[in-house]
């Protein structure tokens, strides 16, 4: 039996056939840019995630830089990044000529608490990210940053749908960013994002940056680019939403039998809080010092494993930073995703416990 880490082609018969029907209406339409579809998305994604604004964009690491510009961030200045991330986090801030300042993450990857002593008088922002799903505590880091002057960008790029007392992951920050790439629990059949503000004036600008600086066509009030979502991905991610909550229950049930299922072996460290509302399940990343023969192990059984993410930014070429971020570093060499997705079967993850426990018995 092989069993993917993940494989999007396994949909349901009827998501699929609910798809190719709205793909079927949009080319009858004819409308393949801005439209009702990119609309509704903007008005489902504020209402589920009591947002007073959401802007959809091309993707999440274009949210990023436009939540940047949008802040007034450039050349000249500071903004603090977790050292474990995807790149884009980083990548975003070089984008827009300012200089990412890398900080330890705890054990599980979140920006570590005592990020302000990263603070000097160039620092402009924190962007806390919400990785794999386990939200930031951001009621402490947005008083913090409040307080010493700085701008909370939100990565929520791999949190749609993670709530911490009530509120949203993305909403928190004066601009939080939110990815649809297709393997995100709310994904589109190709690449779109979107930045999510409270504040009307952010709002606009974001909206200006990402359409040439246009508030009505031929009328460009500053200089933006090109970063619109497409009308088919807002269309697809409509359809997707309908089963969102639904698949977020198989995420959960999942999880929680790994959880069960692993809760007696030493050796191995489990994700925390996956089970909570600020935690919305998108990768179940175990920890063991033998990760290497275990992804081994797993593969001969037929079990895809994947690492999120195997080097830390600050070691990367781009970046090449030397310093002490012991905990993200370590994460990268112990960390493991096991498979977390609505297409997978019960008995599929019957064979994934079973090996991981044949793993810790020899
Ligand atoms: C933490 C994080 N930030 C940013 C991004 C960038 O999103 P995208 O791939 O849509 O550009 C991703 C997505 O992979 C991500 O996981």
């Amino acid at each position: 039996m092989k069993i993917p880490f993940l494989d999007l082609g396994r949909m349901e018969a009827s998501l699929k056939h609910r798809l190719k029907e709205r793909f079927s209406d949009l080319l009858d339409a004819g409308i393949f840019s801005g439209g009702k579809e990119v609309e509704a998305l903007e008005n489902s994604v504020c209402d589920f995630l009591k947002s007073s604004f959401s802007i959809p964009c091309a993707n999440g690491t274009d949210a990023l830089e436009l939540a940047l510009r949008a802040l007034g961030i450039g050349p000249g200045d500071e903004v603090i990044v977790p050292a474990m991330t995807w790149v884009s986090t980083a990548e975003a801030v070089v984008m827009v000529g300012a200089k990412p300042v890398f900080w330890d993450t705890d054990e599980e990857g979140l920006l570590r608490k005592d990020w302000e002593k990263a603070v000097v008088s160039k620092s402009k922002a924190v962007i806390p990210v919400h990785l794999y799903g386990k939200m930031v505590e951001m009621a402490d880091l947005t008083v913090k940053a409040k307080s010493l002057g700085l701008f909370v960008i939100e990565d929520a790029a791999q949190a749609y749908g993670s709530f911490q007392n009530g509120r949203a992951a993305g909403t928190w920050g004066d601009v939080g960013c939110l990815s649809f790439y297709p393997t995100k629990n709310l994904g589109a059949l190709g690449e779109a994002g979107m930045c999510l503000t409270q504040d009307e004036f952010l709002a606009e600008k974001l909206r200006l940056l990402l359409n040439h600086g246009q508030p009505l066509r031929d009328q460009h009030e500053l200089v933006g680019r090109n970063s619109r979502i497409d009308t088919i991905q807002a269309a697809f991610l409509n359809v997707m939403l309908e089963d969102f909550e639904a698949n977020q229950q198989k995420r959960k049930t999942i999880a929680k039998r790994y959880l069960d299922a692993f809760s007696g072996i030493e050796e191995l460290g489990l994700p925390s809080g996956i089970l909570d509302s600020d935690h919305n399940a998108h990768l179940f990343v175990i920890q063991t010092e033998k990760r290497n023969e275990l992804r081994d192990f797993l593969v001969k059984k037929g079990v895809g494993t994947a690492i999120h993410y195997p080097v830390i930014l600050p070691e990367m070429k781009p970046f090449a930073i030397v310093g002490d971020f012991e905990n993200a570093r370590n994460l990268a060499n112990i960390g493991l995703s096991l498979p977390l997705n609505p297409y997978l079967r019960s008995v599929e993850v019957d064979v994934i416990i079973e090996c991981i426990l044949a793993f810790f018995r020899k």
